[in-house]
């Protein structure tokens, strides 16, 4: 296998070869560029080519025909042909936290209603598990069947915090919904993913639909227990579900000032907040986009919607940062 060189605009270097994602032998490298799906759907880990050749080794789902013809890739798909120079930056906040295997044993799990509940999960004391509030971690159940799911507790908690919605005929939802029981034992790998808080000092407009809160609960909560924390920028948060019940979460902020709105996409007798989409709430909202940054978690259709919407109106392409929740293969 013949080594070829990637460079990154700022001249960090990295090998990569033929068989391997750019993405991949990146991390394996110890440089963390941009990513969430890891499955070509999200577009997330989108970069361009400025000099070099690539071929796919997986479908670029989320790359339009314009990416192509501006010659951008996604990483998480495309492997080197020939050296590489390529425009993707290099997330120095996220060195040194590795990515792990680890037993896990449920501790607690919480029946919200038939269609959701919380698992919080210990960990063994030796595991010296770091995250970034806002990061995911994939759960290995029974017969090694692998889901991701974000994180809501924060970095400082000594136990693990994951909300899960059951999907229909899904392996693990049957496993969560009907099997899993506490102290029973799972492996876990992770941190994945790159959401995580990168300027707190800007506006921050946070979008979640259902279980896309959990990160933001991770985000918000370990601003909220940062005692180095002082807010100097208004934070908002728009959270979307269909039915009143999915609403499972309340803040309770010490000192944090969010400004926290309840969007139902359906109409309900004695609904009393928001009716629509999150990201059409929150763009009627008098948000100074030059001065914002937006976070948005959830499908993957109110984040490209989001995404499209926020840009037009006037945020910068660099500020819009979001994890979504695409399909398992
Ligand atoms: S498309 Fe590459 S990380 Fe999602």
């Amino acid at each position: 296998m013949i080594d070829l060189k990637i460079q990154t605009r700022e001249a960090k270097q990295f090998l990569g070869n033929a068989t391997e994602t750019i993405l991949s032998s990146a991390l394996k490298s110890g440089l963390v560029f941009e990513y969430s799906c890891k499955t070509g759907q999200c577009g997330v880990c989108k970069t361009r080519v400025i000099s070099g050749t690539v071929a796919e080794l997986r479908a670029q789902i989320a790359l339009t025909e314009s990416d192509r013809a501006e010659d951008k890739v996604l990483t998480c798909c495309c492997a080197p042909t020939t050296d590489l120079l390529i425009d993707a930056e290099d997330l120095a906040a996220l060195h040194g936290i590795d990515i792990k295997t680890l037993p896990c044993r449920i501790k607690q799990l919480t029946r919200f209603s038939d269609e959701l509940i919380g698992v919080t999960l210990r960990l063994p004391p030796t595991a010296h598990f770091k995250f970034l509030e806002g990061q995911y971690i994939d759960i290995i159940g029974p017969g090694s069947i692998r889901r991701s799911y974000s994180i809501a507790s924060t970095a400082e908690e000594s136990e693990i915090v994951l909300y899960i919605k059951r999907f229909e005929n899904g392996q693990m939802s049957d496993y969560w919904f009907n099997q899993a029981k506490e102290n029973d034992l799972l492996r876990m790998e992770g941190p994945k993913g790159t959401f995580f808080l990168r300027d707190s000092k800007q506006d921050l407009v946070f979008l979640a639909t259902g279980t896309g809160i959990a990160p933001i609960i991770s985000i918000l909560t370990g601003l909220d227990n940062d005692p180095d924390f002082v807010q100097s920028s208004k934070i908002s948060l728009y959270w979307g579900n269909r039915f009143p019940k999915d609403f499972f979460w309340t803040h309770s902020f010490k000192k944090l000032k969010v400004d926290v709105n309840y969007v139902l996409s359906r109409t309900a007798d004695n609904w009393s907040h928001h009716t629509g989409y999150v990201q059409d709430v929150a763009l009627t909202s008098d948000h100074d986009m030059a001065q914002s940054a937006v976070y948005a978690c959830g499908s993957n259709m109110m984040i490209k919607s989001a995404q499209e919407s926020f840009l037009a109106a006037g945020l910068a392409e660099n500020k819009f940062y979001s994890d979504a929740f695409v399909q398992s293969y």
